[in-house]
């Protein structure tokens, strides 16, 4: 039998590093909150809600890319590894993988810990036979796996196109943190492929206002951490398509002239005015390869869909 996890093994971020980031963002020219404040515990359930919608093709895709491939993928990462869980959420995507990859050891990482905690916790009870552990962490500013995890066989799992909230230059950070972390091993990696507006538009500004309420909620998740003010009737959804960038842009765009204020400071927000939510860059499989490159990974393996609207990589 090997170790349950336990509480003790999640460590929160400190909170007044997260409050300095959110008021320097609410304080900039042009006012900005991080999007990993998405997901407080109702952001991180409407995020899973949008990852149902037909529209948000990424989800189902990625799915269908590694059922499809699932023996190619399996052999060329072998088995007994450990899997490093970057951005693990509700460990669903992880656990399907499990019966194909077998690790031995699983390790969730996640900056929302309440929900990671709950999800483990469900999760170590039907794998009794898989070591688990549960970081809270925020590895887009560092990445420390305990000495405790070998160095042996690490297979890092970075799923869904997260790698689309970071520009060019921090992707390349995060990508070279993980490759010399990664010993043996390697990375598995779901990357976004750039495709029509109109494709882009509707996964992303849905219908059913799923993402609406997923990117309205960012402004109540910045509330309960800073104490400020924002209402959330006060602003609606915007999603740019920046072509230069190549990336979809989330906003929150302010419906009337206002003032939020949180203890020791007030930001006015003018009518029309905008707050910069996330970015999520779509690449090519070209770009992603030459990036992968540039951060020290050498082999590259790669599966799509038909369509090529996402892309499975595993690097090495
Ligand atoms: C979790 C960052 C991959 O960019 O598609 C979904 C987040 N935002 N709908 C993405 C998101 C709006 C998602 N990532």
């Amino acid at each position: 039998m090997q170790t349950l996890i336990t509480r003790d093994a999640i460590r929160p971020l400190p909170i007044q590093d997260l409050v300095s980031e959110i008021e320097n963002g609410l304080l900039a020219k042009v006012a900005s909150i991080s999007p990993k404040f998405l997901y407080d515990p109702l952001g991180s359930h409407l995020f899973t809600a949008i990852t149902f919608l037909p529209e948000y093709y990424p989800s189902n895709i990625e799915k269908s890319i590694l059922n499809q491939y699932q023996n190619e993928i399996a052999s060329a990462i072998g088995e007994n590894t450990t899997l490093i869980d970057l951005g693990a959420g509700n460990c669903q995507k992880a656990e399907s993988l499990f019966g194909l990859l077998k690790p031995s050891t699983y390790i969730a990482i996640d900056f929302s810990v309440e929900y990671l905690n709950e999800a483990l916790f469900k999760l170590q009870g039907h794998y009794p036979q898989i070591t688990m552990n549960a970081i809270g962490m925020d590895f887009s500013q560092e990445l420390k796996i305990p000495n405790t995890v070998p160095l042996s066989k690490r297979i890092f799992f970075y799923p869904g196109s997260s790698i689309g909230n970071f520009s060019a230059s921090e992707a390349q950070t995060l990508l070279t943190r993980i490759k010399s972390q990664a010993g043996d091993g390697g990375l598995l990696i779901g990357v976004d492929l750039m495709k029509e507006d109109t494709v882009l538009k509707n996964a992303y500004d849905d219908p059913l206002k799923v993402t609406a309420a997923f990117n309205l909620n960012i402004l109540r998740s910045v509330n309960s951490l800073i104490h400020s003010n924002f209402d959330v009737r006060q602003f609606r959804h915007l999603v740019k398509i920046n072509h230069q960038e190549n990336r979809v842009e989330l906003y929150l765009e302010a419906q009337e002239d206002l003032i939020v204020s949180w203890p020791g400071n007030a930001r006015p927000v003018k009518k029309g005015e905008l707050i910069h939510t996330e970015n999520s860059h779509k690449y090519t499989i070209d770009s992603m390869n030459k990036l992968l490159n540039k951060s020290g990974f050498k082999s590259i393996q790669v599966w799509t869909d038909p369509k090529q609207y996402f892309a499975v990589m595993y690097a090495q």
